[in-house]
């Protein structure tokens, strides 16, 4: 699929790379940090949210793009030995010569690092591809609202569209329904995007939804959660009888 978002590298201030696009102010991260604004929102408030983390964990991410978000996941399957499956959507890989100029596995001292970077973007929809014993990973390189989710299986869902001024389509109350139903109960979204319209829709859903600190240089962001099932208790679907990949 042809990608209609070009856009060029820039350093953010915590001297990570992200991409700009051209001709309007968005990009794939914060320029007050990119690695400091993946860590925050997905990492330490959607995995670290969990109180004991399903095992497996299955995630979903919306927008794989640079991969700097699995890459912090993968790593922490690796530290933690603790097995995830990361089930990404992206109709627009980036190129090989755009993935080369980006640092992320410079940024940390394991000596894994490229190798990990290299497994996420070799993943395709058939199966998944696998790093060490912990990380699984599958990319599906089709839109957002054309996928078809099984129902009830993820645990998290890494909700990171460009935002809703650049891409109102991918934040309305039908695309939240269909991710909805895609997750179990008990299950986190999260989200960088507090405005009160994506809000809404995800409430109007069914998801409980908060406004948490955001990281640095965006004073909020958005967790929701889909309500248990009566009687179900936090935490108590930690282990999935049928794991199978
Ligand atoms: C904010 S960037 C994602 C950043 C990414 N998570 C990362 O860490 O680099 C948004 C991503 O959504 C992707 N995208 C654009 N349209 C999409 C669609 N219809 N469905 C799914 N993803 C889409 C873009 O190609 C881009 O990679």
């Amino acid at each position: 699929m042809e990608n209609p978002f070009s856009s060029e590298l820039i350093e953010t201030s915590d001297g990570s790379y992200t991409l700009k696009l051209k001709g309007i102010d968005e990009q794939y991260h914060s320029v007050k940090g990119a690695l400091q604004e993946s860590q925050h929102v997905f990492l330490e408030s959607g995995l670290n949210a969990f109180e004991v983390l399903p095992n497996p964990l299955f995630i979903l991410e919306v927008g794989l793009g640079t991969g700097l978000n699995a890459f912090l996941t993968g790593r922490e399957a690796q530290i933690r030995k603790t097995r995830i499956l990361y089930e990404a959507i992206e109709p627009y890989p980036l190129e090989e010569t755009v993935l080369q100029l980006l640092n992320y596995p410079q940024l940390f001292k394991e000596p894994w690092g490229d190798e990990l970077f290299g497994t996420i973007h070799a993943a395709g929809a058939e199966k998944y591809e696998n790093f060490k014993d912990w990380f699984f990973i599958r990319c599906f390189p089709v839109k957002l609202q054309d996928k078809v989710f099984e129902a009830g299986k993820y645990h998290l869902v890494f909700f990171d569209a460009f935002g809703p001024d650049t891409q109102p389509e991918m934040w309305t109350r039908e695309v939240f329904e269909r991710i909805y139903s895609s997750m179990k109960p008990g299950g986190i979204l999260v989200t960088y995007c507090v405005k009160g319209d994506v809000r809404r829709a995800l409430k109007a859903t069914g998801f409980e939804v908060s406004k948490i600190p955001g990281p640095k240089g965006k004073r909020e962001m958005s967790r929701a959660v889909k309500p248990l099932l009566n009687n179900q208790m936090a935490n108590k679907i930690q282990v999935d009888e049928n794991f199978n990949i």
